[in-house]
Parts: C-alpha cells; structure tokens; sequence
C-alpha cells in the first residue's frame, strides 16, 4: 500500500479538489473580478484523459474523496455524455482503489438538468452555492437572474435517494444577505440537508473590507437568541464547517470561519485547477504544473514524487486575518474553489 501524501506536519491529504472548468454561468461579485477573468486557452486545460490519469494516480496514493469544482463544473462541455455518463463513472472506477465518496460542489443553475444522470454515474455529495432566499438580491450577488433554478436544483438533489448530503453555501455579507440567516435556519426544520454560513474571504479583485465580512460568532449569537435550543454537533476530522442543530429539526446549519478562526491544522485538501497545476492549499500562491509534466511524457513515478514534493512544501497556515495583507492569489473562479471550488 502506497504511503499517504503527508505533508511536514502530520497533515495526510486524502481529499482532492478537481476544477473541471474556469467559466462560470453566474458572476458572483465574491468570486470574481467585475471586469471578468481571463481565461486559459483551450489547449492549456486538462482533457477527461488527463484529468482521469491524475485523479487515479491520486486515488492509488490515499484519496478517499473526490469534488468537482469550477468554475462551475456543470459548464463543462459534454457534461452529461463525458463527465455524467463517462468521465464521473470512469472516477467512480477508482472506488477499487479506495475512493469513496465523489462530490460537487454547484451553483445550481443547471444542475436539475444533469442530477439523475450524475447521480446514477456516482455522484454521492452535492453542496448547492445559494446565498440569497430573495430573487432580487440573488441578481445583485451574482450578477445574473436564475434563481428559480437555483431552488428547483436544490429541492431535487433533497429528494434524490442516492447522494449522501446535500449542504448549501451561503456566503454571508454585511448589508446584503446577513438579514435572511434565520430563514436559511428555518429551511433546516423540514428540509434533510445542511446549511453552512460561510465568511466572506479575500481574494484578488473581489471588493473583500472587513467591514462588510460578519463573523460565525456574531451569526451565532443571533440565531441562537431567536433558537435557544441551538445544540452543537459532532464535527468530523476535517470538516470545513463547526456545525450545529436545532432538536426537532431535520436538517442542520454551520459555519465555515475560514477567516475568524482557520481550520488549516487538520486540512486534508489538495486542488487540481483546470489548467493542470497542483495548488497545495486554497490561498497561497504556490502551483506546480503537472499539465506540462504530463504532456512531456512523465511517467508515473516522476508525477507522484511531483506531488509529494508539493505536499512537502505545504505552509503550516494561509488563512486567517493576519495573512489577508500578503495574499496574491488567483480569483476564486480560477482556484476551483465552488462550483468554483474552495
Ligand atoms: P465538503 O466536502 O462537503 O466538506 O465540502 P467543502 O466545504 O470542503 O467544499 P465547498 O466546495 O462546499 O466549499 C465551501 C467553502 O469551504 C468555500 O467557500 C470555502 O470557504 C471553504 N473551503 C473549502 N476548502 C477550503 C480550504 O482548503 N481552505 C479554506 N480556508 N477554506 C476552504
Ligand atoms: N469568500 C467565501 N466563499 C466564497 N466562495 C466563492 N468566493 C468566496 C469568497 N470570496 C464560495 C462559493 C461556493 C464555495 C465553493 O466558495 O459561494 O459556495
Ligand atoms: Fe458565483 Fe461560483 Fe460562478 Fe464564482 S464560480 S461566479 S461563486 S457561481
């Protein structure tokens, strides 16, 4: 059995972060620039034969979980033929090697079209972007109308028997949605899924003030002096979120502090951006390019110690408030950090 991709300290990376794509069909302010993002060439993103052979020589080396980011990873040309009929069952292959779960994270805009078909290829966890109950806030978050379907994709990945969760990302910002967080609590009294307020982080060109960042603690203590029999939760080892319940309930809420209080010492993630590199943590600016090692004819030994090496370089903490001065990173679009994933 190979050994587990560790970095120095301790960390085992047993988690992979795949970008399927750059593009997106919202444009959520958060996330990207208003002027847009360049976009890579076509040539220089991962084709579904690149991406299979990285993934595998992931999975052979410790992953047990797999996530489709983006961009948004439903853009992704021929979804449904390559990545829903083929590419994801290809991925679910990897099972015999040890993979266990495969998940997307989606903005939901058109996930309702592709869900059975990923489904039944294997997806088994989908978290849904949604950080507004209200149309016309939806369109001054993500610049685009579409939030019907953001709702309809919601309710039938709640209703499909075969994935494992359903968790919806609420990105919360002073004066736009922080009002409505106690409705997305009142979803979670009749709704089997998980609702994670998540703060709002910094990246290059996306308008991030500290002002208009609220933290978990202030979104905890509103909810819990309208729900006084708020009850924490056990929290798994690497969870991203602290998560919490309401007894009688079906559903429950959390919160991802990435800035108020980083959750890096027990980060089991690794990024595959769409354009091939290997970020070895969310901020950060460090990638290495296994795109190009690929292409020259890189065998597999040669790929993995590329990886180790990487993993091995890994920075004990990026996140967090004293760090927000030093960031230069990529937008959050082109890290892969939702839908574009994080
Ligand atoms: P699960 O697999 O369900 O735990 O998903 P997730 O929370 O890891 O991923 P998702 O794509 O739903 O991302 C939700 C939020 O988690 C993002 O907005 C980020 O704020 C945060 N996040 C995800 N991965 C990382 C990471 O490696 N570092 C930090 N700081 N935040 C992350
Ligand atoms: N801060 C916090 N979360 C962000 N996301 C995108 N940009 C940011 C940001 N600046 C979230 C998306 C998506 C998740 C993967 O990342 O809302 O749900
Ligand atoms: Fe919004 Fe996600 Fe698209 Fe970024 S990638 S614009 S956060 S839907």
């Amino acid at each position: 059995v190979a050994a587990p991709l560790t970095d120095t300290f301790g960390r085992r990376h047993n988690y992979l972060r795949i970008s399927l794509t750059e593009r997106c069909n919202l444009r959520c302010f958060y996330c990207m620039p208003s002027e847009g993002v360049e976009l890579s060439p076509k040539p220089s993103l991962l084709s579904d034969d690149e991406i299979f052979r990285i993934a595998r020589l992931f999975v052979r080396n410790g992953v047990t979980k797999i996530r489709l980011t983006g961009g948004e990873p439903t853009v992704r040309k021929g979804l449904v033929d390559l990545v829903g009929e083929r590419a994801l069952a290809r991925l679910n292959t990897l099972r015999v090697y040890g993979l266990k779960a495969i998940g997307m994270t989606s903005n939901g805009l058109v996930l309702h079209r592709y869900l059975p078909a990923l489904v039944e290829s294997g997806l088994t966890h989908v978290n849904i972007s949604l950080d507004t109950l209200n149309p016309f806030t939806f369109e001054i978050m993500t610049r685009r109308r579409g939030h019907d379907a953001v709702l309809r994709s919601l309710e039938e990945a709640i209703k499909s028997e075969g994935l494992k969760s359903v968790k919806v990302n609420v990105v919360v910002i002073q004066g736009l949605n922080d009002q409505e967080v106690l409705d997305f609590v009142e979803m979670t009294r009749d709704r089997k899924l998980s609702i994670r307020f998540i703060e709002y982080m910094p990246f290059t060109g996306n308008k991030w003030d500290k002002s208009k960042m609220l933290s978990s603690a202030q979104l905890l203590e509103r909810i819990v002096s309208r729900y006084p029999r708020t009850t924490k939760l056990v929290d798994e080892d690497n969870d991203t979120a602290r998560s919490y319940h309401i007894p009688g309930f079906r559903g429950s809420f959390g919160f991802i502090s990435s800035m108020s209080d980083h959750f890096c010492g027990s980060c089991n993630r690794l990024r595959l951006t769409a354009d091939g590199k290997i970020k070895v943590c969310l901020f950060g600016p460090e990638e290495v390019s296994l795109r190009d090692l690929l292409r020259s004819g890189a065998d597999n030994t040669t790929l993995l110690e590329t990886v180790r090496k990487a993993v091995r370089g890994k920075k004990e903490k990026h996140a967090g408030m004293e760090d927000i001065d030093v960031i230069t990173n990529r937008p959050m679009i082109l890290i892969g950090a939702c839908t574009r994933s994080s």
